[in-house]
């Protein structure tokens, strides 16, 4: 079957797996796997429990229920971005990407268990050709609120405009440095920090608000930039997000000494702009927000998962772009739903395989621990 082929990041060469209706895909090892010829032992999602699956909720076995997907729509970018994608990252053949029927019949059915936001990601999902159209049937399939996530580089009012007739709620732009040789270096593209800017201004006249912009600071690369993002804030009233550096990037280079934490970001910012929490923080979400003392516009917000870890409050389960369901970020093994979509299953067999997958998920990542295990695959293709 043509969708069961993967490419691997390594060699780059095609194999076809045999697959059952449940495939579990372990992602560590997988290209030494691959060498001595994977014969996937395949893994069989095990059932929740059957009161679980009765709920019709996705609920997992700490006490945590999914309220929030997020769909890598595609793994391809335009950028190369240091933290996330080296520049010969082996992308998938575009017949292992979901088409968008697939995506949006997938948020029908997450709605369906509970689901109130998705997001869309990638890659780098303006790149889609068919984004309109996948935001416009998430928007007939559901009423959940739909979030796009981009770089910024490749925005039109004229498509922003579209986005958002089709049914568009909100951007997040990344922007990590507003200097244009550390924006080269980082994101390895011809972009300029001012093409980004142009983008977050058309967001914000297009009212694809509230507006937020993400940084990942890198030692070494930007980690003297916070200021300068911060007033990126003020400047235009949006909420600029810290996020610390995970170990998911493709070339596996991360080392905690190349992360700078939350504490110490906040405490450069608060050199120049002291911060007061907004306490208005919802208790799923993943940053602590600040408001600025002296009453400028615009919020501050830190994304700890490294040095604070949020798991306890997850809410969150991921698509990546070629099908498969991952419990978490960080996970180390991950469902194929494709198998299902494309194998004719009912809208009731893709519910209880999301119930299935939600009840594996981990209690947290455990970066902190020695015992960390970086998974295989990138942001990039997990869907940020
Ligand atoms: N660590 C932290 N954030 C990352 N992102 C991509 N890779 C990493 C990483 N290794 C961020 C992007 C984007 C969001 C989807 O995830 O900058 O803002
Ligand atoms: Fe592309 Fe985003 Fe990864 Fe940068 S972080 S390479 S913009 S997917």
């Amino acid at each position: 079957m043509q969708f069961d082929v993967r490419e691997t990041e390594s060699a780059g060469d095609a194999i076809a797996l045999s697959l059952p209706q449940f495939r579990a895909v372990e992602d560590v090892g997988r290209n030494a796997a691959t060498k001595s010829g994977l014969d996937a032992t395949p893994e069989q999602l095990p059932a929740a429990p059957a009161h679980i699956r009765a709920g019709g909720r996705m609920m997992d076995s700490h006490g945590r229920t999914i309220l929030d997907l997020r769909i890598s729509i595609t793994d391809r970018c335009n950028f190369r971005c240091v933290y996330c994608m080296e520049p010969d990252v082996q992308f998938q053949p575009r017949e292992n990407v979901m088409t968008p029927s697939e995506i949006i019949r997938m948020a029908r059915v997450a709605q369906s268990l509970g689901v109130r936001k998705i997001r869309l990601t990638g890659g780098e999902p303006t790149l889609h050709p068919q984004l309109t159209d996948i935001i416009s049937g998430i928007r007939a399939a559901t009423d959940v609120e739909i979030a796009m996530i981009s770089n910024g580089s490749l925005l039109t009012r004229q498509k922003l405009s579209a986005w958002k007739r089709a049914g568009l709620d909100r951007m997040t732009i990344s922007i990590d440095s507003v200097r244009a040789d550390r924006f080269a270096r980082v994101t390895r593209s011809t972009v300029t920090p001012e093409d980004v800017i142009a983008g977050i201004e058309m967001c914000v006249a297009e009212g694809l608000t509230p507006l937020k912009l993400n940084a990942v600071l890198v030692r070494g690369q930007n980690d003297d930039e916070a200021v300068e993002l911060a007033r990126l804030a003020r400047r235009f009233g949006v909420e600029m997000r810290f996020i610390e550096y995970m170990p998911l990037d493709s070339a596996h280079a991360w080392d905690r000494s190349l992360m700078v934490t939350a504490r110490e970001t906040r405490a450069a910012v608060e050199a120049v702009f002291p911060l007061t929490p907004t306490n208005m923080d919802d208790s799923h979400s993943t940053a602590r927000t600040y408001r600025f003392m002296d009453g400028a516009p615009g919020r501050i917000g830190f994304i700890a998962p490294v040095s604070i870890p949020f798991c306890g409050a997850c809410s969150r389960l991921r698509l990546t772009a070629d099908g498969n369901v991952r419990p978490c970020l960080f996970s180390t093994k991950e469902w194929s739903v494709m198998t299902l979509l494309r194998g004719g299953a009912s809208d009731a067999e893709l519910a209880n395989f999301l119930i299935d997958v939600t009840w594996t998920k981990l209690a947290g990542h455990n970066i902190a621990s020695p015992d960390f295990v970086q998974p295989e695959r990138p942001m990039s293709a997990v869907g940020g």
